[in-house]
């Protein structure tokens, strides 16, 4: 981990910080609080009979090694999952379980709304739904589908249907609203994999769908029933954070925004936090910008997007979420198998700045996505994505792994936990003076190394 460990002045800070850490009431340690609620070796349905089950194997309609979940949402009682059409054999691609029912740690998944929404009525008929990646549950009672519209997305990619957000009623089901995206929305390489929703009004509800292919940012509102597209330069990749190494196995991607996370403001708009997938820094905007079509899309807008700080070697972030009640934002770190935290009240934003909730190279390989519930439950979906895309799943092991706890577990001892009290000057000055020292160490390629120990991370808080 820390290569300055052999310098005089680390050894100093090593020796004063736990000096001082003796002193303080809470006993710091790596806290890894989440449990694994669910895992899947692979990914089953509740058919309507299992003659229909060993139908659909032999007509190939369900090939279980390539069904994969990539997208978690909690409302209620039940546990929502995206199944995308990567390939073939994908008999639905948004399921979910009932958490009050489930006496398995790997159940079977109900398609939802039902399995005729995942059909196709004729041959150039598109189902209702395609193939989501993610999805969000707004406070209102409904479940906005973000469907990509594309089919077997590594082998004979099809678009089936344009993008389109479909709004769901939790209460009963029913498609309340189903919205195209225009065509200009839809430019070359375009890709959405992501939506965060700010529903604070539940008529005037604004979604935001980030566009990784093309950088761009799709802004949606419920009242007006339009959207406008967003650019800006803050949401392209940075060419020198391509390089991903996960369990060994090596490739570059270049996406571009992807993660968004929204925390309400007083003002009645909210803070949107982003950043592209293939980047290390963090940044923001309000969406009083982003919701005034004018000067959402014009060029003088410029300033109003605020870079917040980098998260350090291999710190690419997938899916960010933000917690209301904290208001911390957790992050998916599939370079590091990890999931951090950062408090939005911290004027920092810096490696140390960043908590560690958890990381393994068992539970958490490809964390793919995090939400929190509104029992303040924290839960994240990981699944191996990169083994699956580049080599393959095996069928033996464990692939696709829920974790979950409540938030107050999940930062407790971490730089985001809200009890800890700030600590005094000194330390956060010695802090300063080995922070150069820390952010000069070159990202040794492809390791996890450079991510800061547990113990070291706590140190700092
Ligand atoms: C479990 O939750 C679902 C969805 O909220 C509900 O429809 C069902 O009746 C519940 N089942 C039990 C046994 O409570
Ligand atoms: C793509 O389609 C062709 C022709 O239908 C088929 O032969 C081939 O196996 C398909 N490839 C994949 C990866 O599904
Ligand atoms: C939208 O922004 C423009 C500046 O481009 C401003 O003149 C206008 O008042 C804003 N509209 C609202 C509703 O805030
Ligand atoms: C990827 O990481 C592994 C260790 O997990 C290391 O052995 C390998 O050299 C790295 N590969 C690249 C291309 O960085």
């Amino acid at each position: 981990m820390m290569e300055v460990r052999g310098t005089p002045a680390a050894l100093a800070f090593t020796v004063s910080c736990c000096m001082l850490l003796a002193l303080l009431p809470v006993h710091i340690v790596a806290n890894d609080n989440l449990r694994v609620a669910y895992q899947w070796k692979e990914i089953d349905f509740e058919f309507p009979s299992e003659t229909e089950r060993q139908e659909a194997i032999a007509s190939k309609s369900y090939i279980a090694e390539n069904v994969i979940p990539v997208g978690l949402e909690v409302y209620k009682k039940r546990l929502f999952l995206t199944l995308p059409r990567w390939k073939e054999g994908i008999p639905a691609s948004l399921a979910y379980i009932n958490i009050n029912e489930t006496t398995t740690q790997s159940p079977r998944l109900h398609p939802y709304p039902s399995w005729s929404a995942h059909r196709r009525t004729s041959e150039t008929e598109a189902p209702e739904i395609v193939s989501p990646f993610r999805i969000r549950a707004d406070r209102c009672g409904r479940l906005w589908v973000l469907d990509t519209g594309v089919e077997e997305l590594l082998g004979n990619t099809t678009v089936t249907s344009p993008t389109s957000l479909l709004v769901y009623d939790l209460h009963n089901d029913n498609l309340l609203r189903r919205y195209k995206f225009p065509a200009d929305h839809l430019k070359e390489n375009s890709f959405y994999a992501n939506i965060a929703v700010e529903d604070n009004d539940c008529d005037d509800t604004y979604a935001y769908a980030a566009d990784l292919g093309s950088p761009g940012l799709v802004v949606y509102s419920w009242k007006q029933q339009e959207s406008w597209r967003v650019k800006h330069h803050y949401f392209h990749p940075d060419p020198l954070a391509g390089n991903y190494n996960i369990t060994g196995i090596n490739f570059q991607w270049d996406d571009g925004l992807f993660g968004i996370a929204l925390k309400p403001q007083s003002d009645g708009y909210s803070t949107l936090y982003f950043h592209p997938l293939s980047s290390l820094n963090e940044f923001s905007v309000s969406t009083k910008v982003l919701r005034n079509q004018t000067y959402a899309t014009e060029s003088g807008n410029y300033h109003e997007f605020k870079i917040l700080g980098s998260r350090g070697p291999n710190g690419q972030a997938g899916v960010a979420f933000v917690d209301q009640k904290t208001g911390v934002i957790f992050y998916a770190l599939p370079n590091l198998n990890a999931i951090t935290c950062w408090k939005t009240s911290n004027r920092a934003y810096t490696i140390k700045s960043l908590g560690r909730v958890y990381m393994s190279t068992v539970d958490m390989v490809f964390p793919n996505d995090v939400k929190v519930d509104d029992e303040s439950n924290l839960w994240v979906l990981s699944d191996r994505l990169h083994q699956y895309m580049y080599e393959s799943l095996n069928r033996n092991d464990v692939n696709f792994r829920v974790l979950t706890a409540t938030v107050k577990d999940a930062i407790q001892n971490t730089a985001c936990d809200t009890n800890i009290k700030p600590l005094p000057d000194i330390i956060t000055n010695l802090g300063d003076i080995l922070r150069p020292s820390t952010s000069t160490i070159a990202p040794k390629a492809g390791s996890s190394s450079a991510w800061p120990s547990p113990s070291h991370t706590n140190a700092i808080v």
